[in-house]
């Protein structure tokens, strides 16, 4: 049985202020969340904040990226050793904004999710189609081509304890949802893809759907059997709304 995960992936909003009233507002409604994992992906500037203010609670916390580099001359960059010298657990790779909007190619997703595993960060790496890849009926091998350039680099084992967080491009953002459906069968090749490789880790992994996930469909989009979870982008900016979400996990 996979234990359902609810993040949230901030993005570049907040600030110390809103971050407090957020996270107080989380914390509040957490005991009405019986099963689920529950964490949130910050802006790095504040990560140290965050940690504060969520030190003995059960939410978890990471970064939105992180450098293929330990440490040097890479002005802007943030290593691994870095995040997890304030706690983090979580830091996401692939992200579609990452990938189009600065340069990040399935090599340089590859080379993250290696360094970050194995520094003891879980890799939640982002994977999903376009909506012209989707129209020309080409999102299997889309995903299965970005699941790949991971797998070559790290093998099929490194999977395993990692989290794979299925955000097709055009739903994120956007209001429009991928339908139940269609992200269930999304998942399922996912893991029949990964079941080619090793069954166990295909059972084991959790897949997160991602795109326009709200209070409003979470439930049917969790009920689905190979969905494990949501990477919240707008949603996990109100609490009550993401609060909701987690609740429908479980
Ligand atoms: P939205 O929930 O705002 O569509 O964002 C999803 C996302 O990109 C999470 O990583």
């Amino acid at each position: 049985m996979r234990q359902p995960i609810i993040a949230g992936n901030w993005k570049m909003n907040g600030s110390r202020e809103s971050i407090k009233a957020l996270l107080d507002g989380i914390k509040a409604g957490m005991g009405d969340v019986k099963s689920a994992e529950v964490a949130v992906c910050v802006p790095s500037i504040y990560i140290a904040d965050v940690a504060e203010q969520l030190k003995g609670t059960d939410i978890g916390f990471g970064g939105q990226n992180v450098s293929t580099e330990e440490k040097g001359a890479f002005t802007g960059e943030i290593s691994t050793s870095m995040l997890l010298d304030f706690g983090c657990k979580y830091v996401l790779v692939g992200h579609s904004e990452r990938r189009s909007l600065y340069g990040e190619d399935d090599a340089v997703v590859a080379a993250k999710f290696a360094v970050a595993r194995k520094a003891g960060l879980i890799p939640v790496l982002c994977i999903g189609e376009t909506l012209e890849e989707r129209e020309n009926g080409t999102t299997e091998a889309v995903v299965a081509r970005q699941l790949d350039a991971v797998i070559d680099v790290d093998g099929i084992d490194a999977i395993a304890d990692c989290i794979i967080a299925y955000e097709p491009v055009w739903a994120i953002g956007t209001g429009k949802t991928a339908t139940p459906q269609q992200a269930q069968d999304v998942h399922a090749f996912i893991r029949s893809k990964l079941a080619d490789k090793s069954k166990d880790v295909a059972d084991k992994v959790r897949i997160q759907y991602g795109g326009s996930m709200n209070a409003g469909n979470a439930a049917e989009l969790l009920s689905q059997p190979d969905i494990d979870g949501g990477l919240i982008g707008g949603a996990s900016l109100v609490a009550e709304d993401f609060l909701t979400i987690c609740k429908a996990a479980g």
